[in-house]
């Protein structure tokens, strides 16, 4: 150790931050909106290919959920979450984070979601509906490329601090919601769920936000 005198500090800048919100009782809001995804998938049985592998049997719907009535509930929810997101950065009180769309995506067993960014908005979410053990984390991925370049050795058989983390994962839980900056590059790993029939499916809500100025 060095035993120079003086003030050592460190300070860190340009973070990398992800918002997470828990609702505490959304069993109920989970069962609807589980009824309004099958509904909607039986109405689209298509969908619309995006970070999904179609064939792989990944299903995404239409981009306009947050303009349907059942999903009032979870909009509203978003809403509280986004204001608090606001707040914490200080954002302009001229303006609001609102949804510009919002859409669904089941993945059964074997099903996941190619490493991408959602352009054209600010911030981005997911909402999970149902997640059975095993369905398949969401990763994030180092956005700063150069620093993946030549990186350092760390201590053998030690947890890494988190600021010099490359990448990091979150399970899905339902009633868990995250929100990430959109450049942020993420992936979803395969669905590995063992579980039978449509209880085997993991069952997301998607959501791109934008400043809108409040009326
Ligand atoms: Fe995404």
């Amino acid at each position: 150790m060095s035993d120079s005198k003086g003030s050592f500090s460190s300070q860190n800048y340009f973070p990398t931050t992800i918002f997470k919100m828990e609702l505490e009782s959304a069993d109920d809001l989970n069962r609807h909106l589980l009824e309004a995804t099958y509904k909607e998938r039986e109405a689209d049985q298509k969908g619309i290919a995006r970070s999904n592998f179609t064939k792989l049997g990944g299903w995404h719907s239409h981009v306009n959920l947050h303009k349907m009535p059942e999903y009032a509930e979870l909009v509203g929810h978003i809403d509280n979450t986004t204001d608090r997101i606001s707040e914490e950065l200080g954002y302009a009180r001229s303006h609001d984070l609102a949804i510009g769309s919002m859409w669904s995506i089941i993945n059964p067993p074997g099903s996941s979601n190619r490493a991408h960014v959602h352009p054209g908005a600010l911030w981005s979410g997911v909402y999970y509906i149902q997640a059975p053990e095993g369905a398949g984390n969401i990763e994030f991925i180092e956005p700063r490329t150069m620093n993946l370049m030549n990186q350092p050795k760390y201590l053998p058989n030690t947890r890494r601090k988190r600021s010099c983390w490359s990448k990091v994962s979150y399970k899905p839980v339902p009633g868990k919601m995250i929100i990430f900056p959109s450049w942020l590059y993420h992936a979803v790993n395969p669905n590995l769920s063992e579980e039978d029939g449509d209880a085997s499916n993991r069952i997301i809500i998607s959501f791109n936000l934008n400043q809108k100025k409040v009326r």
